[in-house]
């Protein structure tokens, strides 16, 4: 997709960090836009920003329903959907075998259901209409990588890869002009490390954090907040990409060593190696 000019753009997540920056940057390319988050505030503080044609709709992905209407939404107000972002996501970490019920209904919910949910309202309107389009879902290094004590997180964004890959080559076998981007960066200072605000109550936890949760916390909130790529940057990247139909979108090259150690474990049946030895190594 080479013109953006006009074009209709659907963001989720896109009251905060790198859904707001789409937004942003969008909107600088004079798109318009169809803005949807769980949170309504958050939500009406990007829409505020943009001065280009918009609409903000409360939207929960991992709810069919509510996805289906952001669709309706869209065909109705812009009459076409151009560039879907499928990006909203949350997390939960801590040893894998202590997340509760919850912690994998409500993660799973929102990255891989969000995900699928996207897809499944959007691509077959976005093939009907006709004109060149482009979806970006939004994974992660967790997608491709395997660190200790993001278990459920991993799993969901490696699914998130998964569906993905499978999506691309679909639409190629459908023979769709639309392109395909799957965006994998490491840590960015964004809100994702305080996720916890956007869990419905329905899906609360009872018991309080366990240690190793509360050392996940903490180390995610640190290095979070030492990312040295701004979400603007990472939008800069993105956009980049799908301007040149760009599949694979790394943000932070540095991580290829550790997913090259993690293919050779896999070809050389070695058990997983820490991907975060190779980072531990470089700062020692
Ligand atoms: N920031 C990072 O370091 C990082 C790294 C890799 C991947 N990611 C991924 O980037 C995406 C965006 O996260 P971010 O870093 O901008 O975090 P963020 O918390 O700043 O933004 C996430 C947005 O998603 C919204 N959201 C949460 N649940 C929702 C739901 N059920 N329906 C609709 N919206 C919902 C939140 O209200 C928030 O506005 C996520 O998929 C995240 O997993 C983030």
């Amino acid at each position: 997709m080479e013109r953006f000019e006009g074009k209709v753009a659907v963001i989720t997540g896109a009251g905060s960090g790198f859904g707001r920056a789409f937004a942003l940057k969008a909107a600088s390319l004079g798109m318009k836009l169809v803005l949807a988050d769980v949170d309504e505030h958050a939500l009406a503080a990007t829409i505020e920003q943009i001065d280009t044609p918009v609409i903000g709709k409360r939207t929960d992905v991992s709810d069919s329903v509510q996805v289906d209407a952001l669709a309706q939404a869209t065909f109705d107000t812009f009459g076409a959907a151009h560039l879907l972002f499928n990006n909203a996501g949350v997390g939960a970490g801590g040893f894998v075998w202590e997340n509760s019920a919850n912690d994998w209904q409500w993660v799973f919910g929102v990255n891989v259901m969000g995900v699928a949910n996207g897809l499944r309202a959007f691509v077959p309107r976005m093939i009907e209409q006709g004109d060149p389009a482009h979806i970006v879902n939004t994974a992660s290094v967790a997608g491709l990588l395997a660190a200790p004590a993001m278990g459920v997180y991993n799993a969901s964004k490696h699914a998130v890869v998964a569906l993905t890959e499978t999506l691309y080559q679909d639409l190629r076998l459908a023979g769709a002009s639309i392109g395909v981007s799957l965006l994998c960066p490491a840590f960015v200072p964004t809100g994702i490390a305080d996720a916890e605000r956007s869990r419905p109550s329905a899906l609360a936890n009872e018991s309080p954090y366990t240690s190793s949760q509360k050392l996940a916390a903490r180390q995610l909130t640190r290095a979070v907040e030492s990312g040295k790529l701004s979400a603007q940057e990472v939008a800069d990247i993105t956009f980049d990409a799908v301007r040149e139909g760009r599949f694979y979108v790394i943000t932070h090259p540095n991580i290829m060593p550790s997913v090259q150690l993690r293919l050779d474990d896999i070809a050389q049946l070695r058990a997983p190696t820490d991907p975060m030895s190779l980072r531990r190594k470089d700062a020692s």
